[in-house]
């Protein structure tokens, strides 16, 4: 544990191709030597979604030049490093292929390990790379591709307590974007939108909330979104901006409902000190503030990783494959790519399929 441990991260699973060098000290605080992450949006923004041969093309292309951006930014050498972590699922398999193809020739090419890392690990070790914190503690991960309640007990030790069983948050607030007219990436454009709405106009669903236990579902109210907004627009012949408004307003209100309440019943049935959260929806701030408030009421610290390493990045890449490594050592050159890799192993599978590909 006393060792000091630099790791090049590489992170190719669904639309940003990034890496980037973390550096754990003797003492065991992580640094970020450099984080370099290029999106992919405008390349798939004419096909309203992500489309996976696409971005597998741009992370082939790109992903040997984020490496040396990342190297170059911290200052370092392949021959300053310890090892070599990459995302080996799970996410778009083309995509995935790319990073694991290039770690694998870097670490054939330098002899450095290499460990394969589960982005959800990224994701839900986050809270110790950026606060040092200590297990146990709860992870809720609300991205485009991920919605999961997580208790994380070691690098290696995660129980989902719930999840989504259709469309993950990210995935329905930009739905519902489209479904009004809004740009994407639509969680900032409903964001923007609901500001001037009023919530309590339009009865939405809560979904699942009659239901005992932390899945949640946001399918149906995406659905109901969209009928809500057909209703409208039958009886007016268009849509006016208070309609609109109105409506992002009662989505937001009711995704946060439903968060804060799965939230509430994760902190009462598994006590701990802190809950986390990761991933693009927990930018948002109605949800945040709910978070908040639950959190408080509950004694529970709430920690949200600066946003920049809430949304995908290689430096939490970096920072599980130097965490995985110390419990487990490094994998060898038959690391295989996984499109579905559950991070806990014991909970059935989530039905369906995601911006990320199967659901894991
Ligand atoms: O974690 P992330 O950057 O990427 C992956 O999904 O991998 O999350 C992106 C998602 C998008 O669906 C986006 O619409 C949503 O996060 N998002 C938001 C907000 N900012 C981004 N959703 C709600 N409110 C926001 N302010
Ligand atoms: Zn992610």
């Amino acid at each position: 544990m006393s060792q000091s441990l630099t790791f090049l991260g590489i992170e190719s699973s669904c639309d940003d191709t990034a890496a980037a060098l973390v550096q754990r000290g003797p003492d065991g605080v992580a640094v970020i030597l450099s984080s370099v992450v290029q999106g992919q949006t405008a390349l798939h923004a004419d096909f309203g979604g992500v489309v996976p041969e696409i971005a597998a093309r741009a992370h082939a292309e790109r992903v040997d030049i984020c490496v040396r951006e990342a190297l170059a930014a911290s200052g370092k050498t392949l021959a300053d490093l310890d090892g070599i972590a990459v995302t080996a699922g799970p996410g778009l398999i083309g995509g995935v292929l790319s990073g694991v193809m290039c770690a694998k020739g870097l670490s054939a090419a330098t002899g450095l390990p290499l460990v394969g890392v589960n982005h959800l690990a990224g994701h839900a070790l986050t809270p110790r790379l950026t606060d040092g914190i200590a297990f146990p503690y709860l992870m809720l991960l609300v991205s485009g591709g991920h919605c999961q309640f997580l208790r994380v007990d070691g690098p290696e030790d995660y129980t989902r307590l719930g999840g989504s069983i259709d469309d993950a948050p990210g995935e329905a607030f930009d739905k519902v974007a489209k479904i009004l007219g809004l740009p994407q990436p639509g969680g900032p454009a409903v964001q923007a939108e609901a500001e001037a709405g009023d919530a309590k106009r339009i009865p939405l669903p809560r979904p699942l909330l009659d239901r005992p236990g932390y899945d949640l579902s946001f399918s149906g109210l995406k659905t109901a979104v969209l009928r809500a907004r057909d209703g409208l627009m039958a009886g007016l012949g268009g849509l006016r901006r208070q309609d609109r408004a109105d409506l992002c307003a009662a989505f937001q209100r009711a995704v946060a409902d439903v968060l804060a309440e799965k939230t509430r019943r994760a902190l009462r049935d598994h006590p701990v000190s802190v809950l986390a959260v990761a991933g693009g929806v927990a930018a948002n701030r109605e949800i945040r503030a709910r978070l908040e408030v639950v959190c408080a009421e509950q004694g529970v610290r709430f920690l949200a990783p600066p946003l920049p390493l809430c949304t995908d990045n290689a430096a939490m890449i970096a920072w599980a494959g130097i965490e995985r490594f110390q419990q487990s050592g490094a994998d060898d050159l038959t690391l295989s790519a996984r499109p579905r890799w559950p991070l806990d192993q014991t909970s059935p599978a989530l039905l369906g399929s995601g911006k990320k590909g199967a659901k894991a």
